[in-house]
C-alpha cells in the first residue's frame, strides 16, 4: 500500500492551491458578502482544465482520475467553498452523468461544451416536497410521442440561473413509482422555463442557488439521458459519485480552517506567549489533524474504489457522512481559537463555519448517508 501521492497527482494539488491562493482569495469575503457569483474564476477554472477533469479528452474534457478531482476540490474548497460547489456539480453530477449514460449526440452536443467549461450545468432532482424522499417526484414528465411535457417547481439547485443545461428529473409514469422516473437534458431559454428567485443563504452565498418552474416546457425524447424509467437510477448512481465530491469539499473546508487555527495560534499571545504554547489551544489543533487526516483517508479512499471499478456508494457516503462532520466540528474550533477575531469577517475562518454547514446536507443530509451506510452494512 502506497500512501504518498504521484508526481502528477502532486502537480495538480500545486496548481489547484496556486489558483486558489491567487485567483479565489482577492474578494472572496466581498463576493461572499454580496452573494457574488465567482464568474471570471470559473471561466479560468474551465481553461485549465478544472470543470471536467474526469472527462475524456476526446470530449474535451482533461482524462483525469477521481483522486486528482478530490485533490483539486480539497485545495479550491480551504479558500472558497463557493467556487468548489459549481465545480463539483459540473464535474462529478453533470459531466460525468452525461459521460457515463447519455448518447453519442448528447456528449457532443452537451457535454463537450460543459466539460471545457465554456458553459456550466445544473443538476434537477429536489422539489419542494422531495428532498430526502427522492423517489416523491411531483414534477412531470408527461410522454408525448416524440417529445415530453414538462411541468412543476425544482428547489435550491445550485447552478440554477449561471447554468445553461439542466439535468431534470421527472416523473413519467406515476403508476411505475420509482421505475417510471425520467432524466431530461433542458437548455435554458426553452419556452416555458422560468428561473425563480436567488436563495438568500447562509453558507456558500458566492454560489447562485434558485428554485425553476417547468411550465409546459417541450422536451425533445433524444433529451431523455438513458432508457425510459432510468431516470432515478440514473440520479441515484451519479449523485454516490457527486458526494465524493462533496466530501472532499468538506475536507477542504476543514482543512482550509485548520491551517488558518494553527498559524493564528503561533501568533496571537495572551499570559506572557503564543497560545499555541497553551494545551487548551494545542490539544484542540491535536484532535482537528487528527480529525482530518482520517477524513482525508476516506475521501481518497473513496476516489480509489470509484478509479478501481469497485463499489463506491459505501465509501462515499462514509466519506461525506465522516468528512462533513469534521468540517463542521474543526471551523467551530477554528473560530474558538480565534476568539473575537473569529467572528470577524475578515480572518475567513467564520466563513468556512457558515460554508461547512451544507455540507452535511446536500446531496444526502448526514441521515440519509446513514440510511445508505446502515442497508449496506446490513445486507451483508
Ligand atoms: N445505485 C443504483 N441504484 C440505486 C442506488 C444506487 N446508489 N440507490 C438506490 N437505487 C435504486 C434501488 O435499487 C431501487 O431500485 P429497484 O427497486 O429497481 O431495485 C430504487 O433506486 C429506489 O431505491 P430505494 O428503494 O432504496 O428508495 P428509497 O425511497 O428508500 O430512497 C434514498 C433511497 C437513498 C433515501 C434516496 O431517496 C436518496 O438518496 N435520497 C437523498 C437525495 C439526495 O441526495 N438529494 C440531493 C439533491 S442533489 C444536490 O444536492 C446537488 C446540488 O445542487 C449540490
Amino acid at each position: 500500500m502506497d500512501f504518498s501521492l504521484s508526481e502528477e497527482h502532486q502537480m495538480i494539488q500545486q496548481a489547484a492551491r496556486d489558483f486558489a491562493q491567487n485567483e479565489l482569495l482577492p474578494e472572496v469575503i466581498e463576493r461572499d458578502d454580496a452573494q457574488r457569483f465567482p464568474t471570471e474564476q470559473i471561466k479560468k477554472l474551465g481553461e485549465l482544465g478544472f470543470m471536467g477533469m474526469m472527462v475524456g479528452t476526446e470530449y474535451n474534457g482533461s482524462g483525469m482520475d477521481t483522486l486528482s478531482y478530490v485533490i483539486a476540490m480539497e485545495e479550491l474548497s480551504k479558500i472558497d467553498a463557493s467556487a468548489s460547489v459549481v465545480v463539483s456539480v459540473n464535474n462529478s453530477l453533470v459531466c460525468y452523468g452525461l459521460e457515463t449514460y447519455g448518447t453519442e449526440a448528447q456528449k457532443q452536443k452537451y457535454l463537450t461544451r460543459l466539460a471545457s467549461g465554456e458553459i456550466i450545468g445544473a443538476f434537477c432532482l429536489s422539489e419542494p416536497e422531495a428532498g430526502s424522499d427522492a423517489t416523491s417526484q411531483k414534477t412531470t414528465a408527461i410522454d408525448k410521442g416524440d417529445h415530453y411535457i414538462l411541468n412543476g417547481t425544482k428547489n435550491w439547485i445550485t447552478n440554477g440561473s449561471s447554468a445553461e443545461v439542466y439535468l431534470v428529473i421527472a416523473q413519467t409514469d406515476r403508476e411505475k413509482g420509482h421505475r417510471g422516473i425520467n432524466a431530461l437534458i433542458v437548455e435554458k431559454g426553452m419556452p416555458g422555463f422560468e428561473i425563480g428567485p436567488k436563495e438568500n443563504k447562509l453558507g456558500i452565498r458566492g454560489s447562485d442557488t434558485h428554485s425553476l418552474n417547468f411550465n409546459d416546457v417541450e422536451v425533445p425524447k433524444e433529451n431523455r439521458i438513458g432508457e425510459d424509467g432510468f431516470g432515478f437510477k440514473f440520479a441515484m448512481k451519479t449523485l454516490a459519485g457527486g458526494r465524493i465530491g462533496i466530501a472532499a469539499q468538506a475536507l477542504g473546508i476543514a482543512a482550509g480552517a485548520y491551517e488558518l487555527a494553527l498559524k493564528y495560534s503561533k501568533e496571537r499571545k495572551a499570559f506572557g506567549t503564543e497560545i499555541s504554547n497553551h494545551q487548551a489551544i494545542a490539544f484542540k489543533l491535536a484532535d482537528m489533524h487528527t480529525q482530518i487526516e482520517a477524513a482525508r483517508h476516506m475521501v481518497y479512499k473513496a476516489a480509489w474504489d470509484k478509479d478501481n471499478g469497485h463499489n463506491y456508494d459505501l465509501s462515499g457516503a462514509m466519506a461525506k457522512l465522516y468528512a462533513s462532520q469534521v468540517a463542521m466540528e474543526t471551523t467551530v474550533e477554528a473560530v474558538q481559537i480565534h476568539g473575537g477575531n473569529g467572528f470577524v469577517k475578515d480572518y475567513h475562518v467564520e466563513r468556512l463555519m457558515r460554508d461547512a454547514k451544507i455540507t452535511q446536507i446536500y446531496e444526502g443530509t448526514s441521515e440519509i448517508q446513514k440510511i445508505v451506510i446502515s442497508r449496506s452494512v446490513l445486507k451483508d
